[in-house]
């Protein structure tokens, strides 16, 4: 794989400030952010009211803690613009997120929020080994899905060139891929899979493509499926983190020379790591719920925004900002199988280490008695796709599932292309517990 690292008169400055510094631009920006919210949306008036605090309150960052939280259904529960910190007019883009019930939390950006959006991103893509002049291949989602549009702008900000392909259609993908030889790749991580696999069928070598590096995030996914992707394409496979309500993708991105976590862009958002039981601030290197306030957002500000995302702060390496461990879960993924906690992202790992299996995989759950059922469905790989294979490969997942995760599993293995594949970000659980 080629060697993508930036130099560092290529960085911000402030990616590489002393940590001083970065402090004090945040303290600086967190006082503007909680007095922004406090005069300007009256749901932070109430609450903070309500919790006895004002922003005046705030001399140093660690009094941030004494701020109330905010949470999803705020946002529903002011749907659609009830949160936004300026008139409507002033907004110039709105995006929203599906969810699974009930309604979408809608967000907003003026055009400086926009702006500095663009600026992280193409942040983001130098980190992620991208330059000026390369070609990139955007195929996260346009549209309300902040993936698209958000990965667009920070392309062309970079000064490369963007080739706006969405998702779907995925031979397409494979056709656009060889024909314009692009240098980089902007997809969920189980698409990319997809395009995998359409290569495969195309009879092509993806190892003969173009691409020297994926930017990968929008759903959680393992160290394990970065080696199978890296292998496969020979290419960097680097991990971009974000969310609508604080922004979109480019929250953090990870540095292509280190691969070892997203670095938080902190001169924008500050983060905390907090006991989501007890609500109190975690020391950084512990284990919590992600918590993020934005620093400069006009149009939305959150302060104390629960992603439910749990990860752990770590020291700067590549940059002075604090990192995140890559995340392999959110509190809601999270299935309780007879008093066990598992995790998709641990299952994904025990997939992709057998052999015979191809690294597709979902989870469907069911009522067995009065206990939780889980079966884990997978399919064999076009080589290993007997029936002696297929049991002999059954086997050695359940055993590992249950000697390493904990939990005793069913396993199916379908034949090669049964398990549903992914647009964009795959649904990994199908509960049918209540049904
Ligand atoms: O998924 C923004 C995004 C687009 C990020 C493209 C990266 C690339 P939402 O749809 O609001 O926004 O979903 C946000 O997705 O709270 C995490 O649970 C999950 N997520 C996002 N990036 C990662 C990642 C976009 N790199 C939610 N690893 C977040 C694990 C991720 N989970």
């Amino acid at each position: 794989m080629k060697d993508l690292s930036p130099r560092k008169e290529e960085l911000d400055p402030i990616e590489v400030a002393s940590i001083d510094e970065i402090q004090g631009l945040q303290l600086k920006r967190l006082k503007w952010s909680l007095s922004h919210a406090y005069e300007n949306v009256p749901m932070y008036r109430e609450r903070f009211d309500q919790a006895g605090v004002h922003p005046e309150d705030l001399t140093s960052l660690s009094d941030l803690a004494r701020f109330p939280f905010t949470y999803k259904d705020d946002l529903r529960r002011h749907y659609p613009f009830g949160m936004l910190a300026v008139p409507r007019k002033q907004i110039a883009r709105i995006h929203a997120s599906s969810g699974t019930t009930g309604k979408p939390t809608v967000v907003g950006y003026t055009q400086k929020d926009i702006d500095t959006w663009a600026d992280l991103m193409a942040r983001s893509l130098r980190a992620s080994g991208l330059r000026a002049g390369d070609l990139v291949h955007n195929a996260y989602g346009y549209g309300l899905f902040t993936g698209g549009l958000g990965a667009h702008y920070g392309i062309e900000r970079l000064g490369a060139t963007v080739v706006p392909m969405s998702g779907g259609q995925t031979e397409k993908q494979v056709g656009l891929i060889t024909d314009f030889c692009p240098d980089g790749i902007m997809v969920t991580p189980s698409y990319m899979l997809n395009i995998l696999e359409a290569f495969h069928k195309a009879g092509l070598d993806p190892r003969d493509c173009s691409l020297s590096v994926g930017v990968f995030g929008a759903e959680p996914w393992t160290d394990a499926m970065r080696q199978e992707v890296e292998a496969a394409f020979d290419m960097h496979a680097v991990d971009i983190y974000g969310l609508s309500e604080i922004m979109g993708p480019g929250v953090a991105n990870e540095c292509v020379e280190t691969k070892d976590g997203p670095v938080i862009w902190e001169d924008h958002f500050y983060p905390e790591i907090i006991d989501p039981k007890t609500g109190l601030v975690c020391e950084d290197g512990e284990m919590g719920e992600l918590v993020f306030t934005t620093l400069t957002k006009e149009g939305l500000p959150m302060i104390r925004y629960r992603t439910r995302d749990l990860t752990r702060l770590l020291p700067g390496t590549a940059r002075s900002m604090r990192r995140m461990e890559k995340i392999t879960g959110r509190s809601d993924d999270m299935i309780i199988v007879r008093g066990v906690n598992v995790f998709p992202s641990q299952v994904e790992e025990q997939v992709l280490a057998t052999e015979g299996l191809a690294p597709y995989y979902q989870i469907a759950l069911h009522k067995s008695g009065h206990l939780d059922g889980m079966r884990v469905l997978v399919e064999a790989t076009p080589v290993a796709a007997d029936v002696l294979s297929r049991a002999a490969a059954a086997r050695v997942l359940r055993k590992h599932i249950k000697d390493i995760v904990g939990v005793t599993v069913e396993v199916h293995v379908g034949d090669p292309g049964s398990v549903e594949r992914s647009q964009g970000k795959a649904k990994r659980v199908i509960d049918h517990r209540k049904e």
